[in-house]
């Protein structure tokens, strides 16, 4: 059995992964070149991709030349994969850009594994292996008696699985998305409890500081979070680290620096196994 050898784009440059050797670069006009730089004839590849917002067509080209290099494309690894919470019309005459991406990746005919998408209702678009890091992030916590809470209706089944793990109790939360921003509900008691927030990812934090700020009006303990993926966006981390939550745990399927707050496990080792 010859090795796997992995094909890193950019958008996961910050993972300790070897990586075949490309060459990328961009023409006057603004188009994209990629050259693989390593005879790969014959050779198992995996390419290890975060699909970003704007990094689909170097996906494409790079399976492109994996081919027309003789390489033996085996899988595709999306750490992250972005616009998964476009899963269907929201709104009349919006696209359904996560529809897109996955019938895109579709046409690939090439296996997929993703960690942690936003909205499995995207399979309707894509078949894919769906793994989950957040078992492996709550072994970072510390062993409390917790409630579980998924901040959002849609993230239910997600924190319900660990709420299973951990014997805890599930409390979902509403959340409502209205022109002046989010609003967000719940019935349940978590007075003097260790609250564990369970969800896919943080962007702008701002789920995550509605919903700290209502449990922590009900009475909550101590307030922790896992998520799988940490964008930060903006001022993020520093509005969270304000907001009185004992620890963040997330996994470095984006570039994430830790914090006092923040946790950052890595992924590599898994990543690794296939
Ligand atoms: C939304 O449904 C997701 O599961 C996350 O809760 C959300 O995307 C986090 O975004 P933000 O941090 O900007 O509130």
């Amino acid at each position: 059995m010859k090795a796997i050898k992995y094909l890193c784009t950019n958008s996961v440059q910050h993972l300790k992964l070897p990586s075949i050797k490309i060459e990328k670069s961009v023409f006057p006009e603004g188009e994209l070149y990629l050259r693989i730089k390593e005879n790969i004839k014959g050779k198992p590849v995996t390419i290890i991709t975060n699909i970003t917002p704007t990094n689909i067509l170097e996906v494409l080209f790079l399976v492109d030349a994996v081919k027309h290099a003789g390489g033996k494309l085996n899988k595709i690894i999306i750490p992250f994969l972005s616009y998964a919470r476009q899963d269907k019309l929201y709104h009349p005459g919006e696209a359904v850009s996560g529809a897109v991406v996955c019938s895109l990746l579709r046409q690939l005919h090439v296996p997929i594994t993703v960690y942690d998408i936003h909205s499995e209702k995207l399979r309707k678009y894509l078949s894919f292996e769906h793994r989950s890091i957040l078992p492996l992030l709550v072994k970072q916590l510390p062993k409390w008696q917790y409630v579980v809470v998924s901040p959002d209706l849609g993230g239910a089944k997600r924190a319900g699985k660990i709420a299973k793990l951990l014997h805890a109790p599930l409390l979902v939360m509403k959340k409502t998305r209205t022109k002046k921003g989010i609003t967000i509900a719940f019935s349940g008691n978590v007075t003097n409890k260790s609250v564990l927030i369970v969800d896919d990812m943080i962007s702008t934090g701002t789920t995550l500081l509605k919903a700290v700020a209502l449990l922590r009006k009900h009475g909550a303990k101590e307030i922790y979070c896992i998520a799988t993926h940490g964008l930060f966006v903006g001022n993020a981390k520093q509005k969270l680290k304000q907001s009185g939550i004992k620890k963040i745990i997330v996994s470095n399927t984006l570039p994430v620096k830790a914090t006092k707050q923040i946790r950052v496990v890595r992924i590599e080792q898994i990543l690794k196994k296939g």
